[in-house]
């Protein structure tokens, strides 16, 4: 049975028994706690926590997933993938344990022929929780499953949770038994190679506080309900339905990983390294594929991070398998995409820009490739002089950071070299660097608050905070939290740093490019609150940062909310100048122009979106004459909300791919431009002004920075620039259109001068070779010159003098030293004939002797050598000591 048709077998009996089939949600999740999603649940955690209402009590999905804790296991054990695919069924307060139970089996067990999977009964194992007699009765009496094949375990095995705050609860898992030959008798109790669990059913009804690991948390309540949130491993179940042994050769990854085997020209099943390799590639090219498609670009930090090292170790795996040249992985993701494309149709309409963006990355890894072998060789170097036996953990951190070479392959190095590396040391400064970035991006959206603050708050403004902000600048509200250094209070007074909840807000909290609005919060009883940031760190969460200007503010109190008008108009304007621009661009460069982050802040904007390179100054130019021309016509702005289908039908831009919720947000302008947005718009284009694009350049492997000026600060810009151009025009003497010109030729004319200049200085420094060379003294049988030139003579000149009195000296033993002070420090250069090298004079050990009486060193070869020292005063002893050894020769 195909993967895809595992997955719309399962959706289709679940949707047959009333649930309501959603879509996967993107793998960036929404969870301020989570940087992708690593569970099918996740979409659904807002409606376990009872924060958000569900759209319907009865759900089932077939979720994206990414995990990568265990990323060095992926290809070397059966089971472990960084993407997957998880198949559930999901209860809000509707059926529990009496209902979920039997649906799975029969799932499970009915005949493929009638829509189920097809399992004999007898090869199913369950556990349940270890005081769970409700689950074992419901699996005994009701189902029918023989006592001898439930088992009951604890806490480790038998309880979910997300691993943070959040929902948890009970759960039930179902194992299939694969047979004697994998391993011993028991059930999974005893061994859980031979009995793989194929499905988890979670009894999701209890709130957790604090989680400090998988047994040791605190239970805080019960949720609002009982819930059901079953999971099913869409890989693990298409391997025991497709009778292979392990993930990897089940039929959509084996399409990545035969190809893989193809390109390298070896063949899986031959030798264990050469599998391996060809996993890590299967997974990790279609986990990158994934990642891309829904936005995500390769970074230093946070998920980009997650995806450069996927794609990273893929590049690293192929050159292990013998895969050297570049454009590997651009076949290799054309696999991925056509093996998940059946299931994802987006993977195909935006073909192009994943394979910019993976394809940039190959690249510029290569690259990375080819000069870290020379650092690494340095860093091999430096452990081996200073004695030790291992490269130091600094130092593979630092080929890791900041070359990008990835530890694998310094360890692999190092042992060619007999060279141990400090892993533990290296470890430890990763964990460091990653908890960093992990923390600053939390920071950023939480401010570093407890989740389980952020959800008090939530319920205390009613699950919701509702933003009136498109259409209303003021609104009152009802003070509905506050927050002093993180902790719940209930009064605040003048001066304090304050985090302030409202029902509803006009503020508009920073989100999908655009910038927070700032303004006043205004109680009742004359106190004011400065709102200098806004941010949603929790979906359906509004949080104004700011500082009580004066007065006492109190939880419960009536507050009048105003917007710094001024400011959003212009941000507002950015915004639908972005839009614009990502139009235009789309235009004049196709489809692969995708969005790839913005930022609209008052009067100006960056845009950044994928490119294979530079974008054309006449480009630019272009797209932004079009969107000028375009905006006058004072285009109507409109906002409606519709459904995802609705709007990709109207071909509205999607950026990261489907999100949850049935409704979607669409801004267009006129016919120029439509995108799923939340952000705020301008009513018509002409309000925009002007829009002036300052430049493009790159930010990153295949994604390109356009930075632009809106309305009053494009004018400005374009004023001053004016004015400079009128001074420049004064000065030069010319009129403005002919300053390029004129420009053009007097740096021309500058230079020629200077190298008129050069040629002079040299013709006068040589101009006195002959009458040196005349004046040559004879030291004991050699013609020795000894010059002390101006200071201020250049290094080259003294050479070039010193050569050219040799050349006049060549038929006799001589030697010709110059000396000077170019820049303060003297300079030395010491030229010898052949006649004067065969009687044991040596340019380079003459020149070691001048330079120690002038503080310094300095070498070469026998013919000719150059050094320097530190005090000019002592030229004269200089010239004097190597007259002296002349002399002695
Ligand atoms: N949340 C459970 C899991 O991830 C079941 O969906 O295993």
């Amino acid at each position: 049975m195909e993967s895809a048709e595992v997955a719309r077998r399962f959706l289709k009996y679940f949707e047959q028994r009333g649930h309501t089939v959603m879509p996967s949600a993107s793998l960036i999740a929404e969870d301020p706690t989570l940087l992708l999603v690593p569970a099918g649940m996740v979409p659904f955690k807002p409606y376990f926590l009872g924060q958000r209402t569900p759209p319907a009590p009865r759900m089932t999905s077939a979720q994206k997933c990414v995990r990568t804790p265990d990323i060095e296991e992926v290809g070397k054990t059966t089971r472990h993938a960084t993407f997957f695919q998880m198949l559930g069924n999901f209860s809000l307060g509707d059926y529990f344990k009496e209902q979920a139970i039997p649906f799975a089996w029969e799932l499970l067990t009915a005949p493929v022929a009638d829509g189920g999977f097809g399992f004999p009964e007898e090869k199913l194992w369950v556990t349940v929780y270890h005081d769970d007699d409700e689950a074992h009765d419901i699996w005994h009496t009701k189902v029918g499953v023989p006592e001898g094949r439930i088992q009951r375990r604890g806490l480790a095995d038998n309880y979910w949770h997300m691993g943070v705050p959040g929902p948890g609860g009970p759960c039930s898992e179902i194992y299939y038994d694969r047979g004697p030959e994998y391993g011993d008798e028991g059930g999974p109790v005893a061994d859980e190679d031979r009995y793989l669990e194929v499905w988890n059913l979670v009894f999701m009804q209890k709130q957790l506080g604090a989680v400090r690991s998988k047994v040791d948390f605190d239970v805080t309540g019960d949720l609002p309900a009982k819930n059901i949130d079953t999971g099913m491993g869409l890989e693990r179940m298409a391997a025991i339905l497709q009778g292979v042994d392990n993930i990897y050769e089940t039929d959509t990854l084996w399409k990545v990983l035969e190809r893989a085997a193809e390109l390298t020209g070896t063949r899986y099943g031959r030798d264990l390294r050469n599998d391996v390799s060809l996993r890590v590639v299967a997974d990790h090219v279609r986990s990158g594929t994934m990642m891309v498609a829904d936005g995500i670009r390769p970074g230093n930090e946070g998920r980009g991070y997650v995806l450069r090292r996927i794609l990273r170790r893929s590049i690293r795996n192929l050159r292990l398998l013998g895969g050297q040249e570049a454009g590997l992985m651009h076949e290799l993701t054309a696999a991925a995409i056509s093996a998940m494309g059946e299931q994802y149709t987006d993977l195909v309409r935006t073909a192009a820009n994943i394979h910019t963006v993976i394809d940039a990355e190959e690249e510029s890894f290569l690259q990375t490739l080819r000069t870290g072998t020379a650092i690494f060789d340095t860093a091999a170097a430096e452990a081996k002089r200073s004695g030790g036996a291992a490269l130091a953990g600094d130092q593979a951190f630092k080929l890791h950071d900041t070359y990008g070479f990835p530890i694998d392959l310094t360890l692999e190095m190092a042992q060619e070299q007999g060279l141990e590396v400090d892993e533990a040391g290296f470890r430890r400064l990763m964990k460091e660097q990653r908890d960093r970035a992990k923390k600053d991006a939390q920071d950023k959206k939480t401010g570093n608050l407890d989740v389980s603050v952020l959800d008090e708050l939530l319920n205390a403004s009613g699950g919701k905070v509702d933003f009136i902000g498109y259409n209303n600048v003021v609104a009152e509200a009802r003070l509905a939290g506050l927050l002093v250094n993180g902790a719940n209070v209930q009064a605040a007074g003048e001066g304090a740093e304050v985090e302030v909840v409202l029902d509803r807000t006009p503020f508009y909290a920073e989100g999908g490019g655009q910038l927070a609005d700032q303004g006043l919060i205004k109680l009742g009883n004359g106190a004011v609150v400065v709102v200098e940031d806004v941010q949603s760190p929790l979906p359906g969460l509004v949080v104004h940062r700011g500082r009580v200007r004066q007065g006492e503010v109190q939880v419960g109190d009536t507050a009048y909310a105003e917007i710094d008008v001024e400011r959003r108009r212009a941000i507002s304007r950015s915004h639908s100048a972005t839009h614009m621009v990502h139009a235009g661009f789309r235009r004049a460069l196709g489809e692969s122009a995708a969005q790839a982050g913005s930022e609209n802040s008052p009067g100006r904007f960056r845009f950044d979106f994928t490119a294979a390179g530079a974008v054309p100054i006449s480009v630019l130019r272009d797209v932004e004459d079009e969107v000028n021309e375009v905006l006058i016509n004072d285009l109507d702005v409109r906002a409606f909300h519709t459904s995802i289908d609705e709007a990709r039908a109207m071909g509205a831009l999607a950026l990261f791919g489907e999100k949850y919720g049935d409704e979607v947000r669409v801004v267009e302008i006129g016919d120029y431009s439509r995108e799923l947005c939340g952000g705020t718009h301008v009513a018509s284009s002409g309000q925009l002004g002007l829009v002036k694009v300052l430049g493009e350049s790159s930010i990153g492997a295949g994604v390109r920075r356009v930075e632009a000026l809106v309305g009053i600060d494009a004018f400005r810009f374009l004023a001053k620039e004016n004015v400079l151009v009128a001074q420049l025009a004064e000065q030069m003497k010319t009129r403005k259109e002919e300053l390029p010109e004129r420009v053009a030729g007097v740096v021309s004319r500058l230079r020629e001068a200077e190298r008129e200049l050069e040629r002079l200085r040299s013709q006068q420094v040589l101009a006195i070779a002959a009458s040196l060379a005349d004046g040559a003294k004879d030291v004991g049988g050699v013609a020795f010159v000894g010059h002390r030139a101006p200071d201020g003579t250049g290094a080259d000149d003294l050479r070039k003098l010193a050569v050219d009195v040799r050349g006049r000296l060549q038929a006799r033993p001589a030697v010709v030293m110059v000396a000077g002070a170019p820049k303060d420090r003297p300079v030395v250069v010491i030229a010898v004939t052949e006649g004067a090298r065969e009687r044991g004079l040596k340019a380079g050990k003459l020149v070691g002797l001048a330079a120690k009486t002038l503080g310094g060193g300095g070498g070469g070869k026998d013919d000719l050598a150059q050094g320097g020292g530190a005090d000019a005063g002592a030229i004269g002893d200089a010239l004097a000591a190597v007259e002296r050894a002349v002399g002695a020769a």
